[in-house]
C-alpha cells in the first residue's frame, strides 16, 4: 500500500504508539549480531516519523526500552544507549526544522548519565515546537508508572479517602500532556503489550504486524493506518448509537 484514500485520511488516529519489536530476530535471520538489528531499527524510526508527518498523525510514541529490558546483557544495553545518543544528536536539526517536540516517559534516572543528559537536553531544546510530538518510552514500565502516580497522588491528597475520578488521577501519569493512544502497533507478530501504556490503552485499537521492526517501513505503516481507519470504535456503545449519534442523548 502506498496511498490512503480520502475517507481513510479523514479517519486517522491522533496518537499512534509503536512497540518496536523484532530487531534481534531481524539480525539473526541475517546471521548478524543483535546490535546490527537495533541499528537498522533506529534507521526505521525516521521512515515512520516521516510517514506520520506526511499523512498528519500528530502524536507518535515509541517503546524503545522497557523496565524489563534492563535485564538484557550489558553489551546490548550499552549499545542501545549509544544508538539513542547518536539518534538524538543526528535528528535535532530536523526536529527543529520540522517543529517536532520530543518528550520522554519512563524512569530516566535508570539510564546511563550520558544518555539521560542528551535526552533531557533534546527535550529542552525542542520544548517550544508545537507541530508534531515524538515521545520515547525509555526505561518505561506501565506498572512502575502507575505505582509512582499513586504515590504522588497520595502525597497531594494525604487525608482523602475519596476514590479519584480518572480525570483527577490521570494527570499523575507521565503521559499527562498526551492524548490516549488511538492505535497501538506491535511488530514482529507478538500479541502482547509487554508493560506498555496499560491504562492509557483502555480503548486503543491494536494492530500486530508480522514484520520485524527494521522492515516496518512506510508501506507497512500506511497499511496499519488504513486498517485502523476502517474500524468502528464503539467505546462501549452499540453500533447503532455510533451511526446515529444525534438520536442517542
Ligand atoms: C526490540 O527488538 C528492541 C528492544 C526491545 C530494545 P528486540 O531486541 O526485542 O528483538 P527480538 O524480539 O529479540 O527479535
Ligand atoms: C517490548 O519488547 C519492549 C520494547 C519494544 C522496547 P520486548 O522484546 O522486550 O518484549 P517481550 O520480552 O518479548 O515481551
Ligand atoms: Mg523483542
Amino acid at each position: 500500500m502506498n496511498q490512503l484514500s480520502p475517507e481513510e485520511k479523514n479517519n486517522l488516529p491522533r496518537h499512534v504508539a509503536l512497540i518496536m519489536d523484532g530487531n534481534g530476530r531481524w539480525a539473526k535471520s541475517r546471521r548478524m549480531p543483535r546490535l546490527f538489528g537495533h541499528r537498522n531499527g533506529v534507521e526505521n524510526v525516521r521512515a515512520v516519523v516521516n510517514t506520520a508527518k506526511e499523512v498528519g498523525v500528530p502524536y507518535i510514541t515509541l517503546y524503545a526500552f522497557s523496565t524489563e529490558n534492563q535485564n538484557r546483557p550489558k553489551d546490548e544495553k550499552s549499545g542501545l544507549m549509544k544508538l539513542l545518543e547518536e539518534f538524538l544528536k543526528k535528528e535535532l536539526r530536523s526536529m527543529m526544522e520540522d517543529g517536532i517536540r520530543l518528550r520522554a516517559i519512563g524512569d530516566l534516572s535508570g539510564l546511563p548519565d550520558f544518555a539521560r543528559r542528551i535526552v533531557e537536553e533534546t527535550i529542552e531544546q525542542t520544548r517550544e515546537n508545537t507541530q508534531w510530538n515524538l515521545t520515547l518510552a525509555l526505561n518505561y514500565g506501565s506498572r512502575q508508572e502507575v505505582l509512582r502516580a499513586v504515590a504522588q497522588y497520595g502525597q497531594d491528597h494525604p487525608s482523602s479517602s475519596h476514590i479519584p475520578s480518572w480525570e483527577e488521577f490521570s494527570p499523575y501519569l507521565q503521559t499527562s500532556d498526551l492524548p490516549d493512544p488511538d492505535l497501538i502497533i506491535r511488530t514482529s507478530g507478538e500479541f502482547r503489550l509487554s508493560n506498555f501504556l496499560l491504562l492509557q490503552a483502555a480503548y486503543a485499537e491494536i494492530f500486530v504486524s508480522p514484520l520485524h521492526w527494521p522492515d516496518f517501513g512506510r508501506d507497512a505503516f500506511l497499511e496499519a493506518l488504513s486498517n485502523y481507519a476502517n474500524r468502528e470504535r464503539r467505546f462501549g456503545k452499540t453500533s447503532e448509537q455510533i451511526h446515529q449519534p444525534l438520536h442517542t442523548s
